[in-house]
């Protein structure tokens, strides 16, 4: 059970490939019910077919590079990333979204397979996309159709991972990419894959970091730079869009972001606060429902942390995993981890 109400597993009639675990309640019936706690939880911005082209919307614009980089970087790394996963690793990643990471990630580990071992012992690399949204899984299986790989989608949140696991081939290679990772409690997702990966697993995800500065004005450019993208108009709507799709105004409410200081085990971090602040007395309608918002009402969202490297190496080691590589680019703005549980 989770607070977004109890999930099932059930098989898809339609897609034999696809596992579904279902929801108690549909993403409609989550929205109001947060909005009327006056919450929106990031989770869902993602969902539907709206949430998905939204998303990769979002990802494909100028303004917005923070998963894009990230991609570009795992391209230039991929062999050298590669060389530390064993060939015959199921390759499981959640929060997948089209899943274009994870097919340069397949198609080096089909490489090395191909070269390592040899044809009487060949076994296929299984893959487990994962996603809280089914059009995301379907993505994801359509990008590596024509890959040699046995493919299972799997459409279930993240923090049902123990259930989600008896699904899965072991040793996995376990990926949360694009970012995912900062948009957690440290300690909540770290405990939560520590858990549940075995000894022989490998831990792999990504991060847009807060580089390391040497002054107070490098600071100031940091922030600068960190609230221009996510205060961007494409951001601004990706945010906004589930009151624009209800009925509210673009003149009804506004979109704040601020970066604050939070306290942690390990000091001081950096962290996005997002909210929608309603400037005029507005009506929202989901379904049969309708919500009244007041002027001076705000409603709450998720965040998004950023990380010095050295935040993320202390985090690491607190939570019990053994780092094994780390790929951090040159101006030390984005890192790439690959880690495993300590014995
Ligand atoms: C920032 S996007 C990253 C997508 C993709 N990994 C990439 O690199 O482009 C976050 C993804 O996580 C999914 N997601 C959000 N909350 C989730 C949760 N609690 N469990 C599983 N997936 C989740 C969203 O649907 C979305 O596809």
């Amino acid at each position: 059970m989770n607070s977004r109400g109890k999930a099932i597993l059930e098989q898809d009639p339609e897609q034999e490939e696809k596992i579904i675990t279902i929801s108690e309640k549909s993403p409609e019936e989550k929205l109001y019910e947060s909005l009327k706690k006056y919450e929106l939880p990031d989770y869902l911005l993602y969902t539907g077919s709206g949430g998905a082209n939204n998303w990769l919307k979002l990802d494909g614009a100028k303004m917005f590079p923070v998963a894009r980089q990230l991609k570009v970087m795992l391209e230039e790394n991929v062999s050298s990333i590669v060389r530390f996963i064993p060939a015959c690793m199921s390759l499981v990643s959640v929060g997948v979204g089209s899943g274009e990471k994870e097919r340069i990630l397949l198609e080096e580990l089909i490489k090395k397979n191909r070269t390592e071992k040899p044809a009487s012992e060949k076994v296929s690399i299984r893959y487990y996309p994962v996603d809280i949204n089914s059009h995301f899984v379907d993505l994801a299986l359509e990008e590596v159709k024509d890959l040699p790989v046995e493919k299972k989608g799997i459409v279930a949140f993240i923090e049902d991972m123990p259930l989600l696991k008896k699904h899965w081939h072991l040793p996995v290679l376990f990926c949360i990419l694009g970012n995912t990772f900062c948009n957690y409690e440290p300690e909540f997702i770290l405990q939560l894959v520590h858990e549940n990966l075995e000894q022989g697993d490998l831990f792999f995800f990504d991060a847009n970091l807060l580089p390391t500065q040497e002054s107070g004005e490098e600071t100031q450019a940091a922030r600068k730079s960190i609230l221009g993208t996510y205060a961007s108009r494409e951001n601004v709507l990706f945010n906004m869009y589930p009151l624009l799709q209800y009925g509210m105004a673009p003149e009804d409410f506004d979109f704040e972001i601020l970066l604050a200081q939070v306290d942690s085990r390990i000091g001081t971090l950096c962290r996005t606060r997002k909210s929608l602040n309603i400037l005029k007395d507005a009506e929202i309608r989901i379904g049969t429902e309708t919500i009244d918002f007041k002027e001076g009402d705000v409603i709450r969202m998720g965040f998004t942390y950023k990380y010095t490297y050295g935040q993320i190496l202390a985090f690491l080691d607190i939570c019990g995993f053994e780092l094994l590589k780390a790929f951090l680019s040159e101006d030390r703005t984005n890192v790439m981890i690959l880690a495993k549980k300590r014995i």
